[in-house]
This record gives C-alpha cells, sequence and structure tokens, in this order.
C-alpha cells in the first residue's frame, strides 16, 4: 500500500471514531467558574469541608495554604475549615476509614486533589447537580453524568428553600474550589504571566532600539558610505 493512502486511511479512521465518540457524549453544563474571584473560593472551601470532607479528602492540599491563598485569618479557618483539632500544617485527610467506606458504598469515595484536572469543572459541576429520585439505588438516588454513583445526593439540604440560581452559584464555588486545589499555583501563575507579557513588552521596545542603532553603523557606517 502506497504510503499516502496509508495516512488517508489512518485520518478517515481517526475522524470516524471521533464522531462515535462525540454520539454518544452527554451533555455538559458550563460550570463558568474564576479562580481570581476570591470570595468564590472562600464560599467553595466552607462548604466543602461542611458537606464533602465527611467522605473525600484532598490530601494534597494544607489547611494553611488554603488560609494564605484565600486570605482568611486564623479565626476564619478554624471556624470554617478545621472542625476537630488539626493542625494547620496537615494535609486534608478524611476521618471515613477506606475498609469500612468500601463497605458502605462499593466504592470507596476517591480523593479529590486532582479531579478538577482529570474531569475537568465542566463535568463536576454537572455531576453535582445531577442527581435525580431512583428508588432502585441505596441512597434513593441516581445521577445522570456517572450512572449508578456511589455517592448519595450530599446537596439535597443546600438546596432546599433556596432560590435556583442561589443554588448554582454554591455548587460553582464548590467546583471553582476543586479547580483551584487541583493547581493551586494557577493563582500565581495566570497573575504573573500579566507582568511577564509587560516586561516582554518593555523589552520588545528597547530590543528594536538598539537593533536600530546597530543597523544605522551597518548600513551607513564604515563599511558603507551614506547614500
Ligand atoms: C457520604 C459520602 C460522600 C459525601 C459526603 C460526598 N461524596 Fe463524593 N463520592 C462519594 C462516593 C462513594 C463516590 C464514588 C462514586 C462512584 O464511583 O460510584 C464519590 C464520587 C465523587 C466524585 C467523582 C470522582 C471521580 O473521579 O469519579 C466527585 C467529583 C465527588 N464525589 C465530589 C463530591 C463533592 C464536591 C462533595 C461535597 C459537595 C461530595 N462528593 C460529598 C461519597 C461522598
Amino acid at each position: 500500500m502506497k504510503i499516502r493512502t496509508k495516512i488517508k486511511l489512518a485520518l478517515a479512521s481517526t475522524l470516524l471514531s471521533f464522531s462515535v465518540l462525540a454520539a454518544g457524549d452527554l451533555h455538559l453544563d458550563h460550570a463558568n467558574t474564576d479562580i481570581s474571584d476570591t470570595a468564590s473560593l472562600q464560599n467553595g472551601a466552607k462548604l466543602f469541608m461542611n458537606y464533602c470532607s465527611g467522605c473525600h479528602a484532598i490530601g494534597f492540599m494544607r489547611y494553611n495554604r488554603i488560609a494564605k491563598d484565600l486570605n482568611l485569618n486564623d479565626s476564619l479557618v478554624s471556624k470554617h475549615l478545621m472542625f476537630a483539632g488539626e493542625k494547620p500544617g496537615e494535609t486534608i485527610t478524611t476521618a471515613m476509614p477506606k475498609d469500612a467506606a468500601k463497605k458502605w458504598f462499593g466504592n470507596p469515595p476517591p480523593d479529590l486533589s486532582l479531579v478538577a484536572r482529570s474531569k475537568g469543572t465542566d463535568w463536576i459541576y454537572t455531576y453535582l447537580k445531577g442527581f435525580y429520585e431512583d428508588e432502585s439505588k441505596a441512597f434513593g438516588v441516581n445521577n445522570k453524568v456517572l450512572a449508578n454513583a456511589s455517592m448519595p445526593d450530599v446537596l439535597w439540604s443546600l438546596k432546599e428553600g433556596k432560590p435556583e440560581a442561589e443554588f448554582d452559584q454554591d455548587v460553582r464555588d464548590i467546583t471553582n474550589f476543586l479547580d483551584y486545589v487541583g493547581e493551586p499555583a494557577k493563582l500565581i501563575r495566570t497573575s504573573l504571566g500579566v507582568w511577564v507579557l509587560l516586561f516582554l513588552g518593555v523589552l520588545f521596545i528597547l530590543t528594536y532600539l538598539l537593533k536600530k542603532e546597530y543597523w544605522k553603523d551597518v548600513k551607513y557606517g564604515i563599511w558603507r558610505p551614506r547614500d
């Protein structure tokens, strides 16, 4: 077979597999999170500690790092983040014993440190809002994003008696917090990036002026008389 035919066949089969995959794809809502929104991250951290950390660890994150990045002072940290006498430098583990969790849920609740990196924010946002009633399940709910999820609808009490938009914002804040946890350096990286680009801009002007200065000599200097 000619090499060109081979390439064409390879391209065609890749395209075909993409479209087959896309057909089975689930619609995900846009999370619209913004990790530069500190108020949203603070609310997300508080909600995560209250509604999720009983089952899920975020083992790559420490309390004092959150306090520093989210501008939380000591009293706020102990009020909203640390309930069981943890130390500020500790990583955020869960009190739930792994073996028992496996027995209770079938699947033990995974560590969520990197879940925003592996699944994406839209996935998490839609997942948290995607619980629906299903009496055949142990917790009476199923999930439209993760079929037969063994996680209960933990946010039902938060949803109750709240306008829809407010609840959406809470879920968005939790998602935002998990996005931040997945890459805390993003906060610094993005703000530093602006300065780096500004610096490169100034450097460009200086370099351009320097180039003009050098080429003046090359064009009209000792090597070539002025036209
Ligand atoms: C009662 C225990 C429990 C609580 C509380 C809980 N979860 Fe879960 N969660 C689970 C279990 C169990 C799974 C595994 C589901 C599965 O794989 O079927 C899970 C799975 C997940 C997943 C999917 C992870 C993956 O990679 O598949 C995400 C995301 C998640 N939970 C987020 C949250 C968030 C955010 C909260 C707080 C609002 C929360 N969970 C509260 C038990 C819990």
